[in-house]
């Protein structure tokens, strides 16, 4: 096996916008705000803080503590990552999820993400001025339904762009791109804020202040506090806004030197993100929304809690009343944001996959970049076509598998590698004193903290499960089987040539 590690970070400045860049994504401006809203507003933050606090980030450590340990011998995949610490054969197939997952959300990711430059183009190109909230409504609309061959082009774009900037590397590639994108999508954000926060009642048309949405989210609320589902989204959230339970942030972190701090860089890029979601993801769509529309409107278009609507239909249109030059600035800052938090996110989707074929195939990085793209393609395409296959993906990828691979690597991690051993490989090099609490808390909070999410959740998945379905619907969950299968067999095929060695 090569010891020698391949690649390395530039900077611990570039590392951290790239950790911070696969977190900070879609969900920080989207999910977020649409969650909260549907969860209670200010009910929802408090389940929200505390799964943050005793499942955040633990598994922060706990993952980039993985990912460093892995790269002292040369893997930068979970599959073999999880093989180097622990003994049982299967410990390599639960890491397949740390690929899988990776594949399968970046294939309705990507999608997503060429969404917003499409509507920063509409924006810039001022399309959105003088139509009606019903024919912005009929566009998004007729782009998801295909309407027009404009949504595939973009989506190629997308991929390509993705794909050219994989092949560049670590340094010329995703670091560069977090140093560029990142930097912006904050300047973006604080404008979009701050104008969100000041919006007044009676200025072009707007009918309440900002703050009133603002409030909403909070004015802290108890009353929902025993709501098993608010806890469930809650902790859904924290999964998939600090990217946890992924393995990207393993593959990440295994280009870190090992003897490099990682407690510090963890906790640096874990609070960038809670700061982006939390302060800047709460003071745009929300504020500006519930100034057009007020509370009750918007709680009934952010049904389901992913966002999209109010971000695609409703936002262009009421940055349309603010006059053209205003309107396409907002617009292009908004889907501009919204463009650079997908990218380096989907970026961070694709490095684990390409460190697998490099490491244990020997590919070179741009064929491994290469057969990322094109993998993501063929998978994008049942998710372009139908929204019932996109859904199951969500779901099963988006959501459940998270949970699951969590579940085995806090496992692994505290109980089979060793809660000393653990703590070792979290503290070795740090910059900060972990607080000590955190090795009673990765050993048992976390876990049965997540054994708890996982069991409540189990009637919905059972019932999920035995409903009637659709032949799309089983198309894509065929689909998702087959392609952990294949995975597997990567597995298996790389093991043996290991073995054979
Ligand atoms: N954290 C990203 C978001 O909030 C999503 C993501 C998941 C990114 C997994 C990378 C890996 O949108």
């Amino acid at each position: 096996m090569s010891i020698k590690q391949k690649e390395n970070w530039g900077s611990r400045l570039g590392l951290i916008l790239a950790m911070a860049g696969s977190a900070v994504g879609l969900g920080n401006f989207l999910r977020f705000p649409a969650q909260a809203v549907q969860n209670g507003g200010g009910a929802f933050i408090i389940p929200y803080l505390t799964c943050f606090v005793l499942m955040g980030i633990p598994l922060l450590y706990v993952e980039w503590a993985m990912g460093r340990h892995g790269g002292k011998s040369g893997q930068h995949s979970t599959p073999f990552i999880f093989g180097s610490m622990g003994k049982g054969f299967y410990w390599k197939y639960l890491g397949v999820f740390g690929i899988f997952t990776n594949l399968a959300v970046a294939a309705y990711y990507c999608y997503l993400e060429s969404w917003t430059m499409s509507w920063a183009y509409h924006s810039a190109a001022g399309h959105f001025m003088g139509k009606t909230q019903a024919e912005v409504s009929a566009f998004f609309n007729s782009y998801i339904g295909l309407g027009t061959p404009e949504p595939v082009v973009f989506w190629l774009l997308c991929l390509l762009l993705n794909t050219w900037i994989l092949s560049r590397g670590l340094k010329g590639g995703v670091e560069l791109a977090s140093k560029i994108g990142m930097p912006l999508l904050l300047l973006f954000g604080v404008v979009l804020a701050v104008r969100g926060v000041t919006l007044t009642a009676g200025v072009n048309g707007a009918v309440y202040d900002g703050v009133v949405g603002l409030n909403h989210l909070w004015q802290p609320d108890f009353s929902s506090i025993w709501n098993p589902v608010v806890w469930r989204n809650a902790a859904g959230q924290i999964f998939f806004t600090l990217s946890l339970g992924m393995g990207s942030i393993q593959c990440y972190a295994s280009y870190v030197r090992p003897k490099d701090d990682i407690a510090l860089n963890a906790m640096s890029a874990g609070w960038m993100n809670e700061f982006v979601e939390v302060v800047l993801g709460s003071a745009v769509i929300i504020p500006i929304a519930v100034g057009y529309l007020g509370v009750d409107k918007v709680v009934e278009m952010t049904k389901g809690g992913s966002g999209f609507g109010i971000g695609f239909m409703t936002l262009p249109y009421l940055f349309a009343q603010w006059g053209p030059v205003l309107s396409a600035l907002s617009g292009m800052m908004w889907f501009g944001l919204l463009f650079f938090a997908g990218i380096t996110s989907s970026l961070a989707m694709g490095t684990p996959c390409m460190g697998f074929m490099e490491d244990n195939f020997n590919w070179g990085r741009t064929k491994a970049a290469w057969a990322f793209g094109f993998a993501v393609l063929l998978l994008g395409i049942p998710c372009v076509l139908s929204q019932e296959a996109f859904g199951e993906f969500d779901y099963w990828v988006g959501t459940i598998s998270l949970v699951i691979f969590a579940i085995a690597e806090i496992i692994l991690f505290a109980w089979v590698f060793g809660m000393e051993k653990g703590w070792e490989e979290i503290t070795r090099g740090a910059d900060i004193a972990v607080p000590a609490a955190f090795k009673h808390i990765i050993k048992y909070v976390t876990p049965l903290f997540l054994l708890v999410v996982f069991i409540g959740s189990l009637p919905e998945i059972w019932a999920t499960l035995t409903k009637p379905i659709t032949p799309q619907v089983l198309a894509a969950r065929l689909l998702l089987a087959g392609l952990f299968a294949a995975i597997s067999g990567l597995v298996y095929a790389a093991n043996k040539k290991k073995v054979a060695l």
